[in-house]
C-alpha cells in the first residue's frame, strides 16, 4: 500500500512539475550555450530537443536505433540539437554541413575518443593527436600504404584469403563475420605489424591477445576516477546496451593494457623513418609500435564489416554475383571451367593479380563502393566544438559535441538507401565528394582506405574463385549491430557452393 501511495504521489508531483522542470532544463542549456567570446550569440541554436532533465534523449536514442536520426531529421532538418545525459549535442547530415565539420578539424572542431582508446591504444597514435603532430604522424603512417607497399601486401592478402575460404568450406554453415575478422587480423600481422608467424598455435595465441586488446577498447570503464556519473551514462548511451552487459571494471582496462604490452614486446620497429629536414618531429620506437597497433585496430572491425556486408549482398543479388564472375573471367582472373582443386594450384595467369589488375575490375569496385554506401561500417563520428561557429543559419556553441552522420548522409544524398545497386557508382563522372563518406573526409579521412579496398577485393575474388555461389543459411535477414562497427548479430551463417560440387 505504502509503495502504491509513493508511486501515485511521485507521478502526481512529476505531472505538476513536468512543465517547469522542462522549462528550467531548456533555460539551463540555453544559458550554457551563451559564449561571451563569440559574436554569433544572436543566431539560434539548431532546432531539436534537450529531452528530459539530466537524461536528455538518451532513452529514445538507445531504444529507437537508426529511427532516432530519421525521425528527428524529418521533424527538424539536417542539423538538429539533441542531448544525451547532460551533454548537449548537434547531429549533422548532408554534404554541405558534413563538409564544414570535416574540413573544420583542428580549427572549428576537434576529434574526441573514449578514455579507453588512450588508455589501451596508447597516447602516441594518430587518432589522439592533433594539429601539426597529427599531420606528421599521418605522413609517417602513409608510408605503410603507398602503391609499392600495397603491392607487397597482395601475396599475404591472397594467401590468407585462400586459407580462410578453404577453412570456411570445411564447415556446413560457416559464419562469415568471425572468419573475416580472422582474415583481417592475419593479414594485418604480416602487413602492418611486420611479423611472420608460421606456427598456427602461436598465431592463435596472438589472435586471442589482440582480441583482448580490441574488445576492451570498447568496454565502458565504470569506476575510473574522474569519470563522472553523467559521462559514464553517456558512454553507455553511445556504446549501446549490449556492452553494458559486459563486466565493466578496472580489470577490463588492465587486461587491454596487458595485451597491448604483450603486442609491443613482440614488435620490432619495422617502419623505417628517416627524419627529413622539413620535419619538426621525430617518433620514438614506442610511438611507431603504438601506431602499428592502432592501424591494426582501425582496420580490423571495419574491413571485416565491409567484407561481411559484401558477402551478404552478393548472396542476395545473384545477378550482381554473375556480373562480378563474368568480369573476373573476362580479365583472366577466373577460368570458365573451374574446380576447387584449381584454387589450390592457380595457373600463371591467375597468379598475376597486382594493384593494376585490381584497378581494371571496375564492376567489382562498384560493388565494393555500393556495399559501403548502403552498409557503412562506421555510422558516424564524434567531434567537439573548439569555438562557437556557424552551420547554415545556426550557431554551434563552444564545447558542444558534434556528430557527423555517415549513414544518414548516404540516405539523404542517394535516392534509394536500402536498394543495393552497384550502378550508383557507374563511371558517369558524378561528383560524390562529401555525399559519399564511408571513409570520412578532410584532415581525418581514413588513411587505410586503399588497404581496405585491396584486401576486400582480393577476398571477394577468392570467395568467387572457390565457390560458384553462396546462400544465406537463415531465411530472415540478420539483425545488424552497429558497435564496434556494423555487423550481423548472428555472424552471418552461409551455405557455400564449392565449384567442384556443381
Ligand atoms: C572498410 C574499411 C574502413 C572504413 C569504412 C573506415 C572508416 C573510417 C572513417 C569513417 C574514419 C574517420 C573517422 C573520423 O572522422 O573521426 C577513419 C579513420 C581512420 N582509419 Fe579507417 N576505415 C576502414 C579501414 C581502415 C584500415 C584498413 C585502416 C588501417 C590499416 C584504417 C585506419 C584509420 C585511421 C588510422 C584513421 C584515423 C585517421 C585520423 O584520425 O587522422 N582504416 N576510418
Amino acid at each position: 500500500m505504502a509503495i502504491f501511495l509513493f508511486v501515485v504521489t511521485a507521478f502526481l508531483v512529476a505531472c505538476v512539475l513536468w512543465r517547469p522542470l522542462n522549462a528550467w532544463w531548456h533555460q539551463y542549456n540555453m544559458r550554457k550555450a551563451f559564449d561571451p567570446d563569440s559574436n554569433l550569440n544572436h543566431l539560434p541554436i539548431p532546432p531539436g530537443s534537450f529531452g528530459l532533465p539530466f537524461i536528455g534523449e538518451t532513452i529514445a536514442w538507445i531504444t529507437q536505433g537508426a529511427n532516432f536520426n530519421s525521425s528527428r531529421r524529418k521533424k527538424y532538418g539536417n542539423v538538429f540539437t539533441t542531448s544525451a545525459i547532460s551533454l548537449p549535442m548537434v547531429k549533422v547530415s548532408g554534404h554541405e554541413y558534413v563538409k564544414q565539420v570535416l574540413t573544420g578539424e583542428h580549427d572549428l572542431v576537434t576529434t574526441i575518443w573514449p578514455y579507453t582508446v588512450r588508455a589501451i591504444l596508447g597516447m602516441n597514435g594518430i587518432v589522439n593527436s592533433t594539429g601539426a603532430i597529427h599531420k606528421f604522424k599521418r605522413k609517417v603512417a602513409f608510408k605503410a600504404f603507398t602503391r609499392a607497399m600495397l603491392n607487397q601486401y597482395i601475396p599475404f592478402m591472397r594467401h590468407h584469403s585462400a586459407k580462410i575460404v578453404q577453412q570456411m568450406q570445411k564447415s556446413e554453415r560457416p559464419l562469415v563475420y568471425p572468419n573475416m575478422l580472422r582474415l583481417t587480423f592475419d593479414v594485418g600481422v604480416n602487413a602492418l605489424l611486420g611479423l611472420e608467424i608460421t606456427d598456427q598455435a602461436k598465431s592463435d595465441k596472438l589472435f586471442q591477445t589482440f582480441n583482448q586488446l580490441v574488445s576492451n577498447v570498447f568496454c565502458i570503464p565504470h569506476n575510473i576516477p574522474g569519470l563522472g556519473f553523467n559521462k559514464r551514462l553517456l558512454a553507455v548511451a553511445i556504446f549501446s546496451k549490449n556492452l553494458v552487459q559486459k563486466s565493466l571494471s578496472f580489470e577490463s582496462i588492465f587486461q587491454g593494457m596487458k595485451a597491448r604490452q604483450q603486442l609491443l614486446d613482440l614488435l620490432q620497429t619495422h617502419i623505417e623513418i628517416k627524419k627529413k629536414a622539413e620535419d619538426d618531429f621525430e617518433l620514438s620506437d614506442l610511438a611507431i609500435k603504438e601506431m602499428a597497433i592502432e592501424l591494426m585496430f582501425a582496420g580490423y572491425y571495419t574491413s571485416a564489416s565491409a567484407l561481411t556486408s559484401a558477402t551478404l549482398e552478393l548472396a542476395r543479388h545473384p545477378e550482381v554475383f554473375a556480373k562480378v564472375e563474368k568480369e573476373l573471367i573476362d580479365h583472366g582472373i577466373l577460368r570458365e571451367e573451374r574446380s576447387s582443386a584449381d584454387a589450390e594450384t592457380p595457373d600463371e595467369e591467375e597468379r598475376k593479380i597486382d594493384l593494376q589488375a585490381l584497378h581494371k575490375l571496375t564492376y567489382l569496385d562498384q560493388v565494393f563502393k555500393e556495399t559501403l554506401r548502403i552498409r557503412p561500417p562506421v555510422l558516424g563520428a564524434y567531434r567537439r566544438a573548439r569555438k562557437t561557429f556557424q552551420i547554415g543559419d545556426y550557431r554551434i556553441p563552444k564545447g558542444w559535441t558534434v556528430i557527423y552522420n555517415i549513414r544518414d548522409t548516404h540516405e539523404m544524398e542517394f535516392k534509394h538507401m536500402s536498394e543495393f545497386n552497384p550502378e550508383n557508382f557507374a563511371p558517369t563522372g558524378n561528383e560524390t565528394k562529401y555525399r559519399y563518406i564511408p571513409f570520412g573526409g578532410g584532415p581525418r579521412m581514413c588513411i587505410g582506405q586503399d588497404y581496405a579496398r585491396t584486401i576486400s577485393k582480393l577476398a571477394i575474388i577468392e570467395m568467387i574463385r572457390c565457390n560458384s555461389g553462396w546462400k544465406l543459411a537463415n531465411e530472415k535477414l540478420p539483425k545488424m549491430v552497429s558497435i564496434p562497427t556494423l555487423h550481423p548479430k548472428d555472424g552471418l551463417p552461409v551455405i557455400l557452393e564449392p565449384r567442384d560440387k556443381v
